[in-house]
């Protein structure tokens, strides 16, 4: 073997691995995908924007958030009549995974909320103080601002010890209200420990209204 075939033989063969890697890696997604387009896209779409309010948007939502949920879905920490069913139906935790990649993958789209259309007729939202929660200016009443964890436009994050935090932005208004109060019910409770009933306690149905649609209401902001 002269320098140069020695050479290339070293410089390529790496890549030729590493490709070999990826494609498996596509693979899986595109199954994924099959699957996603089978088993989840009646409700959340086949990109995970989902068309109707009853059914969160998950495109975009952050890989480990998404295992996170599907996990607590299975082992019964999170309760959701329609999720248990679908997570039941798959062995491993793999499989989740290959979800979790799929949908983080998929590009969030604007949704239509109440807020947005200008046609709320909910008499509980007051905007101004959406925005005061949101930004921390009721520190005073417990409640510190959502974007201390979820991010300066709601658009979600990991922090330094690993704790997920999803995007509020771009999902359902209604989906957002209804998570609120399943917190506060103590009915949500795979948040540990207990970051988010701990704030939803101190929230009553106007609070959890009003942030909800301010939230709504950045909706446009793009992740
Ligand atoms: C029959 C309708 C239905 C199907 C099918 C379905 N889901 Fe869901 N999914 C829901 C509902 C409803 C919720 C919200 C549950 C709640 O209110 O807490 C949800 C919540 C989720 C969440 C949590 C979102 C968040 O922001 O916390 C993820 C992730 C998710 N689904 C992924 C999937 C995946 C992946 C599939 C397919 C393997 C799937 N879903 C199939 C109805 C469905
Ligand atoms: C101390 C950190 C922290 C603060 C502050 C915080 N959150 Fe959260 N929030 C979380 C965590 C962690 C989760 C996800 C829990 C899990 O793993 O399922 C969450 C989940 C949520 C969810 C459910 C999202 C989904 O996709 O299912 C909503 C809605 C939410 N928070 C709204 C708010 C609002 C509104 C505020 C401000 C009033 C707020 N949060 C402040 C930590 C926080």
């Amino acid at each position: 073997m002269n320098q140069k075939t020695l050479y290339f033989t070293v410089l390529i063969s790496p890549l030729l691995v590493l490709s070999g890697l990826v494609s498996a890696g596509n693979r899986n997604i595109s199954q994924a995908q099959a699957i996603a387009t089978q088993k989840c896209s009646a409700c959340h779409g086949i990109d995970g924007n989902s068309k109707n309010a009853q059914w969160p948007s998950i495109a975009g939502l952050n890989e480990k958030y998404i295992l996170k949920q599907l996990k607590d879905f299975k082992n019964g920490s999170r309760i959701s009549p329609e999720m248990e069913s679908v997570v039941k139906s798959f062995e491993s935790d793999k499989e989740l995974a290959a979800f979790a990649k799929y949908f983080s993958k998929q590009k969030v789209k604007p949704i239509s909320s109440p807020i947005i259309r200008s046609d709320t007729k909910n008499k509980l939202v007051d905007l101004k103080l959406g925005k005061e929660l949101f930004s921390g200016k009721c520190i005073e009443y417990g409640i510190p601002a959502c974007t201390a964890c979820h991010g300066h436009q709601g658009q979600g994050g990991i922090d330094k010890k690993g704790n997920i935090y999803p995007r509020l932005i771009n999902q359902y208004e209604e989906y957002n209200v209804k998570q609120l109060k399943l917190f506060r019910a103590n009915k949500r409770i795979n948040d540990s420990p207990a970051m988010m009933r701990n704030i939803a306690l101190m929230m009553d149905d106007e609070d959890i209204e009003s942030v909800a649609a301010y939230i709504a209401s950045l909706g446009k902001v793009d992740k």
